[in-house]
């Protein structure tokens, strides 16, 4: 079965720059991406691709090159799924706000509200893609609701979890570590994976496209971002007991990255992990084992979160403390809000946590990050619910410009790992700040030499 359209639903971090990397990548494909959100698509089809609303390096080059020829960006759901081939679902998951499963399970709501626009539209045969992250045996779900179409269309549904990286989400989706497809193994299912790998063959070595039954799939990516995440939170758990004993945790890391058995990548102490997926996906993996009465997994795996939660409530805590026990009426700056370098999204990011904590604590707070825009910051923060949006609102001010958000700060705490922050003229900050100037980085990132030969007062995490 050769596939000559595809129609993504949900144009965000995910269906976005996969969609533009699949359309560049076979020009044979017309790709349409679909989107509820008209603001969305108006930004994806901005003539000037540096606006569009996803900020990834390389991004705006590969939609320039496909954008019009066989990528098209439109908020006509309907139609794009009538004539398409294969469907993927993008849309998002966020975890759930409400009723059973509060705060753990995912909200399907929005999968489920796409199985039956796809059911209702559908007039010809499809293959539908998971490409969200879900819980295992969503796949069913979705099943069910395309089987009872009753117009006698047959629906193929395929898992193909993303495993990108925001920041580096083309540099991953041009060469994957692997595709992971799971299918049905009956001989249709069988023959909807293969579709779906001759479009990844078009630019992946076949020996990384691998294929397994459904339940894998979804459970492989649920796996992988929570190895990732216990990493990062075994890592940090070692930098406060390093912090205590006089080791420094990059040392430690090092020494310990180069046993190939556990390997350098992703040993680096923060104030804590965000983004979208690593938090949802554990409390999600949480939440299903539980409701399969495995109690002692479901608490293995919350411990991550748990630790995750204790790093970015002891970064703020030892500020405040550092600074004498009180921030209340003191400037301190945050350099970066996103919650890594190289992406404007701040989904989950450490950054919205530290600044509720020092706000309530009566702080004044500056940020500066390149890529964040201000409304996306009291967005964060009034999401939160802590305090009224007018008292957000007096308790930050968002600059665009760093030497100006550091000026007359008695600290600086760094968030994200932006490189331009190391470029930085800190001579210049240190003689604009109130004295002693504090810096806390919670990347791990300045020159602590350098810092204190200016005579800042610098801490880091874990040494
Ligand atoms: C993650 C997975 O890496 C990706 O495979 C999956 O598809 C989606 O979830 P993402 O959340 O975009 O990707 O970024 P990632 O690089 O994994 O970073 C997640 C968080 O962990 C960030 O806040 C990052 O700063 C933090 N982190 C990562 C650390 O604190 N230390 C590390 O060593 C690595
Ligand atoms: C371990 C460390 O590997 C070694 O670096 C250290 O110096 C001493 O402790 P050892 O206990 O001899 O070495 O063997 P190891 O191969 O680490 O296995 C330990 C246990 O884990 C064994 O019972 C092994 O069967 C088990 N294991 C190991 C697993 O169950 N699964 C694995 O994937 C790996
Ligand atoms: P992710 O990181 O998973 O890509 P995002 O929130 O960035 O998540 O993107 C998901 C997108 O899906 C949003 O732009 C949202 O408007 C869109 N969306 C959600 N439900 C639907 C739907 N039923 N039809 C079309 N688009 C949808």
């Amino acid at each position: 079965m050769e596939i000559k359209r595809i129609c993504c639903i949900g144009a965000g971090y995910v269906g976005g720059p996969t969609m533009a990397v699949i359309a560049q990548k076979c020009p044979h494909i017309k790709v349409t991406v679909v989107d509820l959100n008209e603001k969305r698509i108006a930004a994806w089809n901005d003539v000037n691709t540096d606006n569009i609303p996803v900020y990834e390096p390389g991004l705006s080059d590969v939609v320039a090159a496909a954008r019009g020829r066989n990528l098209f960006f439109s908020t006509e759901v309907d139609k794009a799924i009538a004539e398409a081939d294969m469907i993927f679902i993008s849309v998002n998951t966020p975890t759930k706000t409400y009723g059973v499963g509060k705060g753990m399970a995912a909200d399907l709501k929005y999968i489920e509200l796409c199985a039956r626009q796809i059911a209702r539209v559908a007039k010809t045969d499809k293959i539908v893609v998971e490409k969200s992250t879900l819980p295992v045996r969503t796949a069913s779900a979705i099943k069910d609701i395309l089987d009872h179409t009753g117009n006698g269309v047959q629906f193929q549904i395929l898992s193909n979890p993303e495993f990108l990286a925001e920041g580096t989400a083309v540099q991953d989706l041009f060469a994957p570590d692997r595709v992971l497809i799971g299918g049905d193994t009956t001989p249709e299912g069988q023959k909807a994976i293969q579709a779906l790998v001759d479009i990844y063959a078009n630019w992946v070595p076949k020996d990384r496209i691998l294929t397994t039954n459904v339940w894998s799939s979804e459970l492989s990516k649920l796996t992988a971002n929570a190895f990732l995440a216990q990493r990062v939170s075994s890592i940090n758990a070692m930098s406060e007991l390093c912090e205590k004993t006089g080791a420094d945790v990059n040392e430690v890391a090092r020494a310990i990255g180069m046993d190939s058995r556990i390997g350098p990548k992703f040993l680096k102490s923060s104030v804590g992990f965000g983004g979208s997926c690593f938090q949802k996906d554990i409390l999600n993996l949480v939440y299903i084992a539980k409701s399969y009465g495995l109690n002692e997994v479901a608490d293995y795996w919350e411990q991550v979160i748990i630790m995750n939660d204790h790093q970015k409530r002891r970064f703020a805590k030892n500020i405040i403390s550092t600074l004498y026990n009180t921030v209340s009426g003191k400037k301190i700056t945050f350099l970066g809000w996103a919650f890594k370098k190289d992406t404007n999204d701040t989904r989950e990011s450490a950054a919205i946590y530290v600044a509720d904590d020092l706000l309530s604590e009566q702080a004044h707070l500056s940020v500066y990050d390149p890529k964040v825009t201000e409304e996306q910051i009291l967005a964060d923060l009034n999401y939160l619910d802590t305090r009224s949006e007018t008292e957000n609102t007096k308790g930050i001010i968002v600059e665009n410009n760093p030497y100006a958000a550091c000026e007359g700060a008695h600290a600086i705490a760094v968030l994200t790992e932006w490189d331009e922050f190391k470029e930085y003229d800190w001579q210049k900050i240190y003689d604009s700040m109130l004295k002693p100037a504090f810096v806390f980085d919670g990347r791990n990132l300045l020159d602590k030499k350098a810092l204190e030969k200016i005579g800042f007062v610098y801490q880091s995490i874990g040494s």
